[in-house]
């Protein structure tokens, strides 16, 4: 099929704008069908060298679950001594996790040999197969949306205390840790943005015709972690 009717293009869009990081969640459990659709689309995301670097560990155990939460109350607790005084308390505000609240957990994970030893499109750019399973999770994500279910990305983690308590291998990096379930609501704005914490920027200020326009010196801009990573004369 080439195109689509106005009707599904609409709800392409919709379901783009209507995706919310969710963190409070329904109890009610998620259908094994519904679950299944929408690894299956993760699972159809674009991938460097179609190396579908990504796996999938689907975790409803709430004793996991609870060593997981634990993990993250201790990283939240370490973010929130960085900040200063008045943002912290913003900070504490925040509910930054629904591990426990959420029937389904999920963490995506990225195998950094899988296609190996020739990944189509990788040698130039290590992170390729990363930024794959990003990709993957933002298909997850979406489909998700489209059937009602609400997904929370939780990165206040410790990857290496993840991977022991999941059991996957030292090669494979824990990428995504996906709190998945029925929403309480998809609130109509990320709650980021509601709890004034930050707002969305104006699109026009990033959009760059031809050629970078308004150019900047930062000691942190100067050149991008994958071009140090890649041009060893850099
Ligand atoms: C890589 C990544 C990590 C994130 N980690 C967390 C997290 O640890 N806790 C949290 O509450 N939200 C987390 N988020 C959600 C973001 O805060 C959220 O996507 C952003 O505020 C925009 O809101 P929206 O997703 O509802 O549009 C994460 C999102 C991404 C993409």
């Amino acid at each position: 099929m080439v195109a689509f009717s106005d009707d599904e293009i609409r709800a392409v869009y919709e379901t783009i704008y209507a995706r919310r990081d969710v963190r409070r969640f329904r109890g009610e459990p998620i259908p094994d069908d519904a679950l299944e659709r929408i690894v299956d689309a993760a699972h159809h995301a674009p991938s460097v060298g179609f190396s579908q670097p990504w796996d999938f560990v689907v975790i409803r155990d709430e004793g996991t679950k609870a060593e997981i939460a634990a993990i993250a109350s201790r990283a939240i607790e370490a973010a929130s001594v960085a900040y200063e005084e008045s943002r912290r308390e913003a900070f504490g505000r925040l509910k930054l996790e629904g591990i426990e609240d959420a029937p389904v957990n999920v963490c995506v994970t990225c195998d950094p040999t899988r296609g190996e030893p020739h990944v189509l499109g990788r040698s130039s750019m290590r992170r390729t197969d990363v930024y794959s399973t990003c990709l993957a999770v933002q298909n997850l994500w979406l489909a998700a949306r489209a059937e009602g279910i609400g997904v929370g990305w939780v990165s206040f983690l410790y990857p290496s205390e993840v991977r022991e308590v999941l059991g996957i291998p030292p090669h494979v990096k824990p990428i995504a840790y996906l709190c998945v379930g029925y929403p309480e609501t998809f609130p109509d704005e990320p709650i980021l943005q509601t709890e004034g914490w930050r707002d969305r920027l104006d699109l026009e200020e990033l959009v760059h015709l031809e050629r970078w326009a308004g150019a900047e010196t930062h000691p942190r801009k100067e050149l991008g972690v994958d071009e140090r990573e890649s041009n060893p004369s850099a």
